[in-house]
């Protein structure tokens, strides 16, 4: 292996590869921070007229585009091979088959250039994403950061996550069903929206005239204290909101068609206000549940007078860390800026280019699981789920 022990950690740099689901993704990161460059071939048109993504044909259209888009991102980067310090790819969780590309090809790269490899977790880089510094996006000093609540909103995962630092994460709660942007793009389908669904959606229920309180929608909220999500109730009152509740022999009375415009719009509306408020409701408990507990840096306060982690209440977080492909939602992004204000806490969302899949976000957790000396071996593979 190359000696690597004049590389400090602001010249280190990452090559991240990205092929978890439905985008091939290559990116060079320096020092965890700058993002020197971003490739992502989105497989969007291949995957449309299934109305979702097919892994066989994601799988192969990851074998023709990864090194064109490697090649790519060392050229946007103007970075050469012999540059990189380590190779870090996403190998959980995903589509089996996606992933494997992507870990083939980054062991490929290092283990001929006599580099690290650091498998990394998609979904705790969804956590990283809105860190670094992009374009106009700065990237804030990571020690003002911590204990940080987690919040992952993508097509394939929705969980909160206490976080200790970058690699220190622990899963509060996860979906028990659909994840949010599996339950947008359902919803889109039902109102034959095109696809991919969350954008289309999220466009015709911020258009004019469009009210959020025509359809009442039911919001989850599982047990009492429940950190957990679930959005398949949401998605089937929209169902029967559009074709009628199904008769004994399963057919709907309506077709789906029979929806007039501003009847779709509203739909998107309420679904939207209802899918926020629904994630909303966690946040807040994700908060009540530690008002009482102490954090190391940062004894317990005389409880709030509300209990829902306004400030002068004692919730440890300084800051809320969202990632994934819904935090581009433009009403998702307004209310999390208002939780984080009412309740004490720095907000950093991603750029839009970094909520959805990327590889600049494995790149950029990559490097502080390679100067951890978290590095993998050769026999790390691609692994179905997340880590924690
Ligand atoms: O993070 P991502 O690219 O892939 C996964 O890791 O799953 O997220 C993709 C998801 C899709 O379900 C897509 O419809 C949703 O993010 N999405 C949105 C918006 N933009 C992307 N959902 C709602 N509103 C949006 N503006
Ligand atoms: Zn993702």
């Amino acid at each position: 292996m190359r000696d690597l022990s004049h590389v400090t950690g602001s010249d280190a740099l990452i090559l991240g590869i990205e092929t978890s689901c439905d985008e091939t993704g290559a990116a060079v990161v320096q020092g965890g921070v700058d993002v020197r460059s971003n490739v992502i071939a989105s497989q969007h048109t291949l995957h449309q007229e299934y109305r979702g993504v097919v892994p066989e044909i994601a799988s192969r259209a990851h074998a023709e585009r990864i090194l064109p888009v490697i090649d790519q991102a060392l050229r946007d980067a103007g970075a050469s091979l012999g540059d990189i310090t380590a190779v870090a790819v996403g190998n959980r969780p995903g589509l089996i088959g996606s992933l494997l590309v992507g870990v083939a090809a980054a062991k490929a790269l290092a283990w001929s250039l006599g580099l690290p490899i650091i498998g990394v977790d998609h979904v705790h880089a969804h956590l990283y994403a809105g860190l670094m510094r992009t374009g106009a996006h700065p990237a804030p000093a990571l020690d003002a950061l911590y204990p940080a609540l987690g919040l992952v909103v993508s097509g394939g995962h929705t969980a909160m996550y206490h976080c200790d630092s970058p690699t220190r994460v622990h899963r509060l709660g996860a979906t028990i069903d659909d994840a949010l942007g599996e339950a947008y793009d359902k919803v889109a389908a039902i109102l034959d929206l095109e696809y991919p669904g969350g954008p289309a959606l999220d466009r015709l229920a911020s258009s004019p005239g469009a009210s959020d309180d025509a359809y009442v929608l039911p919001i989850s909220r599982l047990g009492r204290g429940s950190l957990d999500f679930s959005f398949s109730g949401l998605k089937t009152a929209v169902l029967y909101a559009v074709r009628g509740v199904p008769g004994r022999d399963g057919a709907y009375p309506h077709e789906s068609d029979s929806l007039k415009d501003d009847q779709r719009r509203d739909l998107a509306a309420s679904f939207q206000r209802a899918a926020v408020e629904a994630v909303l409701l966690k946040l807040r408990r994700a908060l009540e549940s530690v008002q009482d507990e102490p954090s190391e840096d940062k004894p317990p306060k005389r409880r709030g007078k509300h209990g829902d982690g306004r400030p002068g209440s004692s919730h440890p977080y300084r800051t809320l860390l969202v990632g994934g492909g819904v935090s581009s939602n433009s009403r998702l992004r307004a209310a999390l800026t208002e939780f984080a204000r009412t309740s004490g806490m720095a907000l950093h969302l991603p750029p839009l280019p970094l909520c959805v899949d990327n590889a600049a976000m494995i790149a950029g957790l990559g490097f502080h699981l390679l100067i951890e000396g978290r590095v993998s071996d050769w026999r790390m593979t691609a692994q179905p789920t997340t880590s924690a």
